[in-house]
């Protein structure tokens, strides 16, 4: 592919395992030189192809990709997919019958990784039985030098690692690896170009991942993200509305706009002027019945967004607003560039705007130095907010980014101690908030028969609640009115009072 970003470039470069030639395509991840933000302007691509000599490589074949973390990670695996597709190859859920396995990983805590080393050293007998079966690892692991050397160490059994930046040359990488006895390793530091028309074997036909922009530039002092997935790019407003529109032609009924910081939408593009208001702006009018958005950062949430989201229509009342920490000072440290007070101002200015609105949103416990009254803070902070639910984590060093190198006084026992009374509070509140909506009659698109119960359907509220009802499997994919009979924790049970239709 031409115009890839400086520094990108494919280098050869000596093995770490003496007496082997890890090949031309041995390329090193670096988290220093993924700091780098170039300057360079990000070129789109609308020529993706398969190369003809690898169009039909796949017939007869089977692929299973193995998703691990966020929608993001979903979606670009739902990319492979349609890539693998194209080659001939078929999907397939049992490893047995795969030819390739593809492993897409997360970087953002270190027990994500352990569980991909773990199920990795399960696929060594696989291997053994099936020396045939391809097996490819990649994801945002694959972008850390120290995964990279330890897969070379200690999971030989590997036969592709490539990048995040590297999924439109999968089939040129799984060629070399079906026919190389040598590891084959394509990791880009540098992110590349957009590319546009990847083929995306969908999951499901209801609701659809639409991504608007890559990577992140925030660089919060704890998270690998800005390393594993390079300097933001957002893609041209006329490719995105394309893909929602062709989405609505073919009947899909939710779209969720996905970035690492989709309120950062727009600020490398052309003039700088077009944010991610006017973007949602311009898709309030596309005939698709529900909008979402994640992740939204708190610091770029601006007067436009607000004031375009209060217009409401298809664009749910939803927000997922990640705080982190209720501490002034601990949110210093992480480098959030916004204050306890200004996010509760933020909070303020969305509940005016938007009525009835909900809100989530994602706090990290133990932060290398927390005390105990920080951490009172952050509570303090969940009860005045009042969020329908929140993701909570603890603490995770993550090589290279500057928290992995602050002192941290905290015992894991406090931290984990935390944890928990943050969750015992957050389930509080998030019970109080459902027991409010007992006898509301709320619209809920019908997803599927619910997990535990065939005879049970399950679906979500505009606000993402799930709700579980019985009801004609025929309304799969249809809007109803449900009456809620139940409120849980997580979930709410209900009953039909009507179908709508849309
Ligand atoms: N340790 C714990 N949690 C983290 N997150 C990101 N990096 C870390 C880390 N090093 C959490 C943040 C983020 C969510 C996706 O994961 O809360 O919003
Ligand atoms: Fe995990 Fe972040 Fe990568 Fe998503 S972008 S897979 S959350 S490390």
């Amino acid at each position: 592919m031409a115009g890839r970003t400086e520094g990108a470039d494919l280098k050869s470069v000596s093995p770490n395992q003496p007496g082997k030639d890890y090949s031309r395509y041995f390329q090193p991840p670096s988290l220093k030189e993924a700091k780098k933000r170039g300057k360079a302007d990000v070129q789109v691509h609308y020529d993706f192809a398969i190369p003809e000599e690898m169009a039909g490589i796949g017939r007869g074949k089977h692929f299973l990709i193995r998703t691990y973390g966020c929608q993001m990670n979903e979606h670009d695996s739902e990319t492979m997919a349609g890539i693998l597709r194209e080659m001939g190859f078929a999907q397939t859920d049992d490893e047995r019958e795969a030819d390739i396995i593809l492993f897409n990983t997360c970087a953002i805590r270190e027990n994500a990784e352990d569980k991909v080393f773990g199920e990795l050293g399960h696929m060594k007998s696989l291997k053994r039985d099936n020396p045939h079966l391809i097996l490819g690892v990649c994801g945002c692991m694959s972008q850390e030098e120290a995964v990279v050397n330890k897969i070379l160490a200690k999971y030989q059994h590997v036969d592709l690692i490539f990048g995040t930046h590297n999924i439109h040359r999968l089939p040129v990488l799984l060629r070399d690896a079906m026919y190389s006895k040598e590891m084959v390793v394509e990791v880009w530091s540098k992110e590349g170009d957009i590319i546009e028309n990847m083929p995306k074997l969908r999951e499901g036909s209801i609701k659809a991942w639409v991504n608007i922009m890559y990577g992140c530039d925030k660089f919060c002092t704890y998270c690998i993200v800005p390393y594993t997935r390079g300097k933001e790019r957002s893609r041209r407003p006329q490719d995105v509305i394309a893909e929602v529109r062709e989405l609505a032609r073919l009947g899909y009924k939710e779209i969720t706009l996905l970035g690492q910081n989709v309120n950062a939408y727009g600020k490398d593009l052309e003039g700088g002027s077009y944010g991610f208001g006017d973007l949602l702006d311009e898709i309030r009018k596309i005939d698709i019945p529900r909008v979402r958005f994640t992740t939204s950062h708190p610091r770029d949430f601006d007067d436009r967004l607000i004031e375009v989201l209060a217009k409401g229509g298809n664009l749910v009342e939803h927000i997922h607003l990640p705080v982190q920490s209720g501490s002034t000072e601990i949110l210093k440290k992480m480098a959030r560039k916004y204050t306890r007070e200004q996010y509760l101002e933020l909070v303020r200015k969305i509940k005016a705007a938007i009525p009835h609105v909900v809100l989530s949103t994602d706090i990290i416990v133990g932060f290398p130095g927390e005390t105990e009254e920080q951490f009172q803070e952050t509570l303090s902070l969940v009860e005045e907010v009042g969020y329908d639910s929140a993701y909570t984590f603890i603490y995770s060093p993550r090589e290279g980014t500057p928290a992995a190198a602050m002192e941290d006084n905290v015992p894991l026992e406090v931290k984990k101690e935390r944890l928990q009374r943050l969750m015992d509070l957050q389930n509080r509140i998030s019970l109080e908030k459902n027991l409010a909506l007992q006898g509301q009659v709320l619209e809920v698109l019908v997803e599927g028969e619910s997990k535990t119960n065939p005879d049970v359907l399950s679906g979500r509220t505009r606000t993402n609640k799930l709700v579980h009802f019985v009801g004609d499997k025929s309304l799969i994919g249809k809007f109803v009115e449900v009456r809620v009979t139940e409120a849980k924790t997580w979930t709410l049970r209900g009953e039909i009072a009507a179908k709508v239709e849309v």
